[in-house]
């Protein structure tokens, strides 16, 4: 019997687990939810919309509406697409980001998470290639490994992916014989650089992915979340055949309703629909019809707007205590959405130094999490979305106090190897189960 790093002899279905399962691991974000949990620790790792700010008694409304008046409708099964009124309303959504299409081209699904994990489904087969952004977004890594598919990384900067970049990969893969199935990108506030893509890349990557026949998927959840100027138009709004947008009600409104949706072109959107039936039968109606009601009721454009203001005001308090604390680390300043990509000085190791700053009570989600090919050490993703400007300021603090350490360390062994690795103290935090 073989026991990998995931796999355990107390199992005693391991050795018959399907070969896909191989890639399921717990990611450092699941991981690191456990411990951030903790009230001590000033949590900067996971990404976790402030849903208090939400106006509680108006959802609560919509709520009782939609129980005293469709109560029986709200608790049946429904159409494996969504409900017609909730397509049409998501149409007006997406009309804010430039973006035109019918009623039919658009499938309700469980989260903008279940749309991407429905369309790898549909295209990768094991050994396929998913050309994505480097860094990118785990939870889309962890569904493209669960297919067996490989993740290719095409470089950013402060603009996006690079399209000469792009070309040049496609080129090397298709040489090497390699069958690229699609791009993956999240063209605004980027999870987890907070980079956005300029117009013109949009359109040189739609000119690229057109002329190669691959598709595109933009998955969107920041767009409308931006701080100092609007996104550029999604990439949906001038190209339609080749490209499957993923848009979600998660950080908008709340994702406790895990309502999202995927617009797609009509072969691929038939096939979305089979494929969600197979899986799901329907998203859930009552969570729909709760989100129709509050469409329709509420100021949910206003909402947005309280999003973004609140959003801002925390990523001013991080960049400002970064600027403070620890002006030798390196970031671009993000315009919109949810994220800070800091990269650390020469020699740390963000993986590494996360016990160190669990002990300081400060979490962060290191940079390996967010490439297939063992990148990332050299950076961090911090989170602004969720703790108050006063909790952010002290956060920077202590983990300006853990960088310090290893900066210290790290003269100090430089000479002599490695840094030694610091042992979890288990009264301060459980040990994420996957970080060593
Ligand atoms: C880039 C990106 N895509 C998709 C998702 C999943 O969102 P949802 O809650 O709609 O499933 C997230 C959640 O953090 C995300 O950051």
């Amino acid at each position: 019997m073989t026991i990998s790093s995931e796999g355990t002899t107390l199992d005693p279905w391991y050795e018959q687990y399907a070969s896909r399962t191989a890639g399921l691991s717990a990611s450092e974000v699941r991981a690191l939810f456990a411990v951030a949990s903790r009230p001590e620790v000033v949590s900067l790792a996971g990404g976790m919309p402030a849903v208090s700010a939400l106006p509680l008694p108006v959802i609560a409304a919509s709520m009782e509406r939609v129980m005293s008046t469709r109560g029986p409708a709200a608790l049946q099964y429904g159409s494996g697409q969504g409900t017609p009124e909730l397509r049409e309303q998501i149409l007006e959504v997406m009309a804010l980001e430039g973006i035109r299409a019918g009623v039919d081209d658009v499938v309700v699904t469980t989260g903008s998470q279940q749309a991407l994990d429905l369309v790898a489904k549909l295209f990768l087969d094991p050994g396929d290639v998913v050309l994505a952004e480097s860094p990118s977004y785990v939870g889309a890594m962890g569904i493209f490994r669960s297919y067996q598919a490989e993740v290719a990384h095409i470089p950013m900067d402060a603009d996006g992916m690079i399209p000469t970049a792009l070309s040049e990969r496609i080129a090397s893969l298709r040489a090497a014989g390699r069958s690229i199935k699609m791009l993956y990108l999240i063209p605004n506030f980027q999870n987890p650089a907070g980079v956005t893509l300029s117009s013109e890349r949009r359109l040189a990557i739609i000119d690229i992915a057109r002329s190669e026949g691959i598709l595109i998927i933009e998955d969107n959840p920041y767009g409308l979340l931006w701080f100092d100027r609007p996104a550029p138009a999604a990439m949906r709004s001038v190209e339609d055949d080749g490209i499957v947008y993923l848009g979600s009600f998660s950080k908008t409104l709340a994702p406790g309703f895990r309502v999202g949706w995927a617009l797609a072109p009509h072969g691929i959107r038939e096939k979305l629909v089979l494929a969600a039936e197979a899986s799901i039968l329907s998203p859930s109606s009552l969570n729909q019809m709760i989100i129709s009601d509050y469409l329709a009721h509420a100021d949910w454009k206003g909402q947005i707007d309280v999003f973004r203001g609140l959003y801002r005001e925390r990523r001013d308090a991080m960049l400002e205590a970064l600027e403070q604390h620890l002006p030798d680390l390196t970031w671009e300043v993000p315009n919109g959405g949810f994220y800070v990509w800091v990269g650390l000085t020469e020699g740390l190791d963000s993986k590494a130094m996360l016990p160190r700053a669990v002990k300081e009570l400060v979490a962060y989600t290191p940079g390996t999490g967010f490439y297939a090919d063992g990148q990332g050490r050299q950076h961090l993703r911090l989170a602004f979305c969720y703790p108050q400007p006063a909790e952010i300021r002290e956060g920077i603090r202590r983990l300006a106090t853990v960088v310090r350490g290893e900066q210290e360390l790290l003269e100090t062994f430089s000479a002599t190897g490695p840094i030694p690795a610091v042992a979890y103290d288990p009264h301060v935090a459980a040990p994420p189960p996957n970080i060593g």
